[in-house]
């Protein structure tokens, strides 16, 4: 049995810089991963069989279109491999929720597939399937903090926050990311600040931020509800939300939020946990 995490991938910064001809954005982001997300495992088996659990199993289907599926099925095609294999998602992930969940669950299946097969992570062939399946994908797939520009895809390694507290926190309100991205005003408002990952985080933004609150006014509740005690260095929404994120100094802080907005807030999702 092989096991796989499939970590939230955070947008530490999203700055929108263009709308491109394909329907997709230009992006100048910083990428980086939290310790904790879903998890992939995967046994021998007589045919490919997908199935799901986890806390937010409901959300999704094991069918076709599944992008765990669809992964495979594009291994398959580059490959010429057979995958028979009974995989299990373990999902914690909420669905829709700017965390990369899909991205990174499908960048855990192709993780999987290149471990059993002997396939390089940085195998520009496996870089072109992660492509393929989405902006999100390819860094997914390898894991690291990372700069990216063009639709998400082009990436350069830079170090990054590890150890610091993050509390994630999502109101349960699924927010689509084609909608988010074309209720983008236009207005280019510059590329990332520069410096290491926490003057760009401290100094960048995410321009998707106040579409998605057009869309999801409750995300104004998530960001004031982190920065509610003051003691949170940053805060902001990943991707195109509806996932807010804060971070700390130290656990004790985090923790404290995260009992103080779980009272408050009963029905939103919490994750207290720490940049990889
Ligand atoms: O690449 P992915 O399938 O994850 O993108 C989902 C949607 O998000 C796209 O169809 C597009 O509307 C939007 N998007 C975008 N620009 C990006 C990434 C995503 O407009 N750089």
């Amino acid at each position: 049995m092989i096991t796989e995490p499939a970590p939230a991938k955070l947008n530490l910064a999203l700055h929108v810089r263009a709308r491109r001809s394909d329907g997709y954005h230009e992006l100048d982001t910083l990428f980086t991963f939290v310790t904790d997300g879903d998890r992939l495992t995967a046994e021998p088996a007589d045919s490919w069989r997908l199935r799901i659990t986890g806390p937010f199993a409901a959300g999704l289907d094991a069918a076709d279109d599944n992008l765990i599926t669809r992964a495979a099925r594009a291994f398959t095609a580059e490959f010429g491999v057979v995958i028979d294999l009974a995989v299990t998602l373990e999902k914690h992930l909420p669905i829709a929720s700017g965390v990369g969940g899909g991205s990174a669950d499908a960048a855990a299946m192709l993780r999987i597939l290149a471990r059993l097969h002997g396939i390089g992570r940085d195998d520009p062939r496996l870089i072109r399937i992660a492509e393929a399946l989405g902006s999100d994908v390819p860094v997914c797939l390898a894991g690291v903090t990372a700069l990216a520009q063009g639709r998400g895809e082009q990436l350069t390694p830079i170090a990054g926050l590890s150890g610091t507290p993050v509390l994630l926190a999502n109101p349960r309100a699924p927010v689509s990311t084609a909608a988010v991205y074309a209720g983008w005003d236009e207005v280019d408002r510059g590329p990332l600040p520069e410096g290491d990952a926490l003057a760009i985080t401290r100094d960048g933004r995410n321009d998707l931020q106040p579409p998605a609150l057009t869309l999801a006014p409750v995300i104004a509740d998530v960001l004031a509800g982190l920065a509610e005690d003051g003691t949170a260095k940053v805060v902001r929404m990943s991707g195109s939300g509806a996932t807010c994120f804060a971070l700390f100094e130290d656990a004790a802080a985090r923790d404290r939020v995260a009992a103080k907005l779980g009272r408050d807030h009963p029905v939103w999702w919490l994750l207290p946990t720490t940049l990889a």
